[in-house]
């Protein structure tokens, strides 16, 4: 067993009782042993403005340092209108910027989704995965975990009640971290 991999997972609401924080909440429980998932809430982040980039809000600027400090990056995102929630979106682009000071470059990064509806937040997740091309993150392919009708997968209080949800997220973060010690392993022997 090599070092702990460090993931930095982020919850694309802001709503108290969201599914997607509960979503994360429960992948904390589901980490391998030789992973730690802390997280990092986007409430605070204004909305961007190009004219603060090189000098952004003090909310983005701990973002920033907390993605560069991860080795891996677990986005858990809501689809909003058949994509990004803005708040996501927001604080990926505030994290990008300015350019040739992006903070996302190079990170492995898996994908998970909860909504109430049926197809679990698939459109929100694939334009995310367009976004990683231009940002340069190294995404995760499968498992794809898409919690649909997530009214009936967690308890009121938040609690992941769904089984084969569990076991997604748990196959998932394996394979984030694999694929993070891969990179890194790639990385070292070019070094
Ligand atoms: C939604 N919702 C939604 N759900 C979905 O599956 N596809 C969609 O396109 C949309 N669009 C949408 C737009 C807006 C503006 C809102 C507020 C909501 C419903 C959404 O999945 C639901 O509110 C979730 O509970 C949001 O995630 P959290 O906050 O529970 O994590």
């Amino acid at each position: 067993m090599g070092h702990t991999i460090t993931l930095l997972g982020i919850a694309g609401s802001l709503r108290r009782a969201s599914y997607n924080r509960a979503a994360l909440q429960a992948a904390q429980q589901l980490v391998p042993e030789d992973a730690a998932l802390e997280s990092f809430e986007l409430d605070g982040i204004p909305g961007f403005n190009q004219d603060d980039e090189a000098h952004p809000p003090a909310k983005v600027a701990e973002l920033k340092a907390r993605v560069r400090a991860a080795d891996a990056i677990l986005l858990v995102t809501p689809e909003y209108n058949y994509s990004i929630p803005g708040v996501l979106k927001n604080a990926i682009d505030w994290a990008s910027r300015p350019y040739g000071d992006n903070a996302w470059n190079g990170k492995p990064v898996a994908v998970m989704g909860a909504s109430p509806g049926m197809l679990g937040t698939a459109r929100a997740q694939y334009h995310l995965r367009q976004v990683f091309v231009f940002l340069n993150m190294y995404p995760v392919n499968q498992p794809e975990v898409m919690i649909a009708h997530a009214a009936e997968r967690f308890d009121t209080t938040g609690n992941l009640l769904d089984e084969h949800a569990k076991d997604l997220i748990r196959q998932l973060l394996r394979n984030l971290v694999a694929w993070t010690r891969l990179l890194q392993q790639g990385q070292r022997e070019r070094a």
